[in-house]
């Protein structure tokens, strides 16, 4: 494991663990979802507090909940004055709400965030350091990521007689090299992602629906944003499969 880089300026973790995880089918809110006994937002937290990049964790929840909300302040009690400062917000409709929410509790004079899903509750420490040191090192902007393993493809609808045969037909094929999958946590100077944030709330709402992650509001700026290593245990919690992977990696750290 690699050390924590110094904190060199104020910095804090957002973790995003608002969303409903229909797809995990638990009837929960995902981060909620047990994993190995504890919610996958304990996990994350666990992760992002033992990194040591921030002095502040601002987690944002369902509007209403009471139960995450629980957890947070449990965790924080626990970490004490050792750790981090914990604190909690209403999440929104969208994840970029969610961020929204999150980044306006942020303390004052803060330079760095760090964006994180609680539905990655597996991410290793070493990215959290990554993602601190490419900022400390001067970028505005930087995500993890990893090479595709699979060939990517775009695809339509398919019309008249075609649509006997299939509901899609292929209509162009990336090259695999240039492609990556990115995770979180993405890392950013705090002017800089509030300002992709307020650009990005007045876009249309069929815009707005295909955001899916920070970075590519600050793309849009014109920002550079940088890419380091992820991690394969920084995989996102979608599925049941993806549930069952993660209890046999912890099963099999000892966890
Ligand atoms: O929707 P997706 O599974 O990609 O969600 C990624 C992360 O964003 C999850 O940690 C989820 O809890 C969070 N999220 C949120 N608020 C929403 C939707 C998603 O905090 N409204």
């Amino acid at each position: 494991m690699t050390d924590a880089p110094p904190p060199a300026v104020p910095t804090a973790v957002v973790i995003v663990a608002a969303g409903s995880g229909t797809r995990l089918g638990h009837g929960l809110p995902k981060a909620l979802v047990p994993l190995a006994e504890a919610p996958l937002l304990l996990h994350a937290l666990r992760g992002a507090a033992g990194s040591g990049v921030a002095q502040q964790i601002c987690v944002a929840v369902p509007p209403a909940d009471a139960e995450l909300t629980e957890f947070c302040h449990t965790f924080a009690e626990e970490l004490g004055d050792a750790g981090p400062e914990i604190d909690v917000v209403e999440g929104g409709a969208t994840r970029a709400d969610s961020v929204r929410a999150a980044l306006a509790a942020l303390a004052p004079g803060t330079v760095h965030v760090l964006v994180h899903d609680a539905a990655r509750p597996l991410t290793p420490p070493e990215v959290f350091h990554r993602v601190a040191e490419a900022l400390n090192r001067g970028a505005l902007a930087v995500i993890p990521a990893m090479p595709v393993v699979d060939t990517i493809k775009s695809t339509a609808p398919t019309e008249g007689d075609a649509a006997s045969i299939a509901a899609e037909v292929v209509t162009g094929t990336a090259v695999r090299e240039q492609l990556r999958a990115v995770q979180t946590p993405q890392g950013f100077d705090v002017g800089t992602l509030l300002r992709a944030h307020e650009v990005a709330s007045r876009w249309e709402p069929d815009q707005a629906a295909a955001i899916t992650d920070d970075a590519m509001l600050v793309e849009s700026l014109g920002t550079p944003v940088y890419v380091v290593p992820g991690d394969l245990q920084s995989f996102k919690v979608t599925t049941p499969m993806d549930l069952h992977f993660a209890e046999t990696l912890v099963a099999a750290q000892g966890g």
